[in-house]
């Protein structure tokens, strides 16, 4: 069995990060999304696993290099359009060959792993093997309807869905879902949909069984999501202490919290889960609950929580405390001294930004 990440797609609902930077490389927890998920296909015994990537196919690549840190040999196909997620199975179909694979999108977390569905997958031999659950906004998601444990239908974000049961991102397949891919039409959006390539087997007699997720599952594709994944991805963290960190003794480090290599924490409080990154420095500040602060970062005279900061960024002299936020790399948020009192911006495209 081979496993497939997808990794293309443009990431529009996490501008303006993702102008300059893949979606499945956001870190939660100070780890990209994307790792996770490599992680998971290892773990289910799975070696070799395809990623495809579009545009960002070169920060994916640096990011990934050839498997071997985590003991699997990834090879890349290119998608070079964002064509649908059933367009990337077609341009994959050379590497899959006859294989049978687990398909997993990239920006999917998914916490209680594959092994048992892979499993299950290898034992009860359908022709797809789907996973659902149930969430409170169905439109924004394929939806299944069942009949007892029969799939009836299947539908790419239905104006009025006929349940609450989304497609989580990862899919089970055996080769017939090339023909399947190959014979549908491209959706309004002007993708060809897996969700549709699932019904197409469905019509033609194939077997696809569903599976319902109970645990934590997540698409991280807003800001919202991506906050709630570094939530329970923190929550689940050991307290761990890495070499050459320091922690002065007028410092205060209360509850679960990971400080990585050489992290510098000063007069300060931080109050976990949380985590704080390769050399960064924290001075004279709060970091709360549920915050991921990456590598080379400096938080000085501040108060940070519930928030993700990616590396090598600044937070300086802020005398509000910062929630709720996703901090791009290498941006510097301080206070302005100069006259007149001004509040004073330098915003990519797609940024947003509240003030008091
Ligand atoms: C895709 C699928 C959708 C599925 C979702 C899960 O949506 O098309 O059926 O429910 O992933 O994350 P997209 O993220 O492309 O909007």
């Amino acid at each position: 069995m081979k496993g497939l990440i997808l990794s293309g797609g443009r990431g529009t609902r996490l501008r303006p990060i993702t102008h300059t930077s893949a979606k499945q490389l956001v870190p939660v927890a100070n780890k990209p999304i994307l790792f996770y998920g490599i992680e998971a296909i290892r773990d289910a015994g799975i070696t070799d696993i395809g990623i495809v990537v579009g545009e960002t196919h070169k920060e994916i690549r640096a990011a990934v290099g050839d498997g071997s840190r985590w003991g699997v040999e990834v090879s890349y196909i290119e998608q070079p359009d964002p064509l649908g997620l059933a367009h990337a199975v077609l341009v994959s179909e050379e590497y899959l060959g006859t294989d049978e694979f687990v398909m997993y999108l990239g920006d999917n977390l998914i916490m209680a792993g594959l092994k048992e569905l892979v499993a299950s997958f290898r034992e009860r031999r359908p022709n797809s093997q789907i996973l659902l659950a149930r969430v409170p906004n169905p439109n924004q998601f394929g939806v299944a309807e069942l009949e007892g444990d029969r799939i009836v239908r299947l539908e790419e974000k239905p104006k009025t869905p006929r349940s609450d049961l989304a497609l989580v991102g990862v899919y089970m397949f055996d080769r017939h879902v090339f023909e399947a891919a190959r014979s549908i039409k491209p959706s309004a959006r002007g993708e060809l949909e897996i969700t549709d390539a699932i019904q197409w087997l469905i019509d033609h007699g194939r077997r696809v069984d569903p599976t319902i997720v109970t645990g934590w599952w997540k698409d991280t594709g807003k800001l919202e999501d991506m906050l709630e994944a570094n939530r329970m991805v923190l929550d689940r963290l050991a307290e761990r202490r890495e070499d050459g960190v320091e922690v002065d003794a007028r410092s205060e480090i209360q509850f679960k919290v990971v400080l990585e290599q050489g992290s510098r924490i000063i007069n300060s409080r931080v109050q976990g889960p949380a985590i704080i990154g390769r050399n960064t420095t924290i001075v004279n500040s709060y970091v709360g609950p549920f915050t991921s602060i990456h590598y080379g970062c400096r938080v000085e005279n501040s108060e940070i929580e519930h928030s993700i900061v990616l590396e090598e960024s600044s937070v300086l002299d802020i005398g509000h405390r910062i929630a709720d936020s996703l901090v791009g790399k290498g941006v510097t948020i301080s206070r302005a001294e100069r006259k007149p009192r001004v509040l004073r911006f330098m915003l990519g495209d797609h940024s947003v930004v509240g003030v008091l």
